[in-house]
């Protein structure tokens, strides 16, 4: 078993991936601040005071003693520095005192490796969508390669900041999704032209501050919360699925897979299915367990990574907490 430790933001998680890439469910816990926005030292603090609770639930729960551990996976970043730092060090911690090798992986692939892992697509174009990053990427020449992301703020971000301004408290992005529910069966028994909110498409890129701003306007305007939310789902997914349409006719890919946070939504599950099927591609998503952060996606990255013999030395195993996708290079399967 490769164990996998992801600590970057919220969620602190272990999860572990056999050697033959059978994905096993994570032991996580996530920090929600009392008010405001996430706070990396109290995230931070959370994760050192629950990781020997969370790790020792996994071996438990598994069965496994340390001997049954080959390697010792980590999110090097990108990420908080302080929440980051937490992880890496018990994964050092544990790479010593089991002796076993020690993989620093790029949290972002790990998104995608766990969504190859889970659906069975082999060359997809990947809409990474979670709460710090939106971005498409496609593999090429060994790198993951971002053909287009946002400018500003990730999307689950805006949807989190949006709600958070409206009394619904962190993770966001669920809570606005069963309000959008709520106003399309409200709505069932007529068409609905919703409301005009800015369309962020910039070439292959986006923006999301801007119709988070225009979101915040329309509830003052007195328009009803159900309302904008779904207009807001309807924009903020639709600019996504747009650029990841472009980005499969550009590359000639046929696979399209979703991941991150984000992904857990149904109605940008849905907008990807009609895209795939009117150009004759197919979309694949993870269940929503491997689209939240989680160690199982960092386990099986690592479980990559050593089968080209990559691991990570001591000297190399500091945090990145501005690591991108396409630094990393990709000599995997
Ligand atoms: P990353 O470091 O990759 O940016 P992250 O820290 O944002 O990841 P994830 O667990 O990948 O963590 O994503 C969390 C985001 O997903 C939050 O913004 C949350 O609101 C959003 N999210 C979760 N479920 C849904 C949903 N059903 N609809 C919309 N957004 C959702
Ligand atoms: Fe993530």
């Amino acid at each position: 078993m490769i164990l996998g430790i992801e600590s970057t933001a919220h969620t602190l998680s272990f999860g572990l991936v056999s050697e033959e890439g059978e994905a096993l469910p994570s032991s996580s816990d996530l920090y929600t601040p009392e008010e405001g926005g996430i706070h990396p030292r109290e995230a931070a603090d959370h994760h050192s005071e629950i990781a020997g609770y969370l790790l020792r639930n996994l071996m438990n729960e598994n069965s496994l003693q340390p001997s049954d551990i080959s390697a010792i996976a980590f999110s090097q970043g990108p990420g908080l520095g302080p929440c980051l730092r937490v992880g890496a060090s018990i994964a050092r911690g544990l790479s010593h005192s089991w002796d076993v090798p020690l993989v620093g992986v790029n949290h972002c692939v790990a998104h995608i490796e766990i969504g190859r892992n889970q659906t069975n697509c082999n060359d997809p174009v990947l809409l990474y969508v979670s709460g710090g990053n939106t971005q498409i990427i496609a593999r090429r020449g060994g790198r993951y390669r971002v053909l287009g992301e946002t400018l500003d703020i990730g999307i689950g971000n805006m949807l989190d900041k949006f709600a958070r301004t409206h009394g619904m408290a962190f993770p966001g992005g669920p809570k606005i999704e069963v309000l959008a529910n709520d106003w399309l069966a409200m709505n069932s028994h007529c068409t609905m032209d919703g409301i005009s909110l800015p369309y962020a498409v910039q070439g292959m890129d986006l923006s999301f501050s801007g119709v988070m701003t225009a979101a915040n306007q329309k509830i003052s305007d007195g328009h009803r919360l159900e309302e904008v939310c779904w207009s807001l789902q309807e924009h903020s997914f639709a600019a996504c699925i747009e650029v990841a349409e472009r980005a499969m006719a550009h590359t000639g890919k046929e696979q399209l897979l979703l991941g991150g946070g984000v992904a857990c939504n149904a109605r940008i599950n849905e907008m990807a299915r009609v895209m795939c099927e009117e150009r004759g591609a197919t979309s694949y998503c993870p269940p929503k367990a491997f689209c939240v952060d989680n160690g199982t996606m960092i386990a099986e990255l690592g479980r990559r990574m050593l089968s080209v013999s990559e691991s990570t030395v001591l000297e190399d195993s500091a945090v990145s907490p501005g690591l991108r996708t396409d630094q990393t290079i990709v000599r995997w399967d």
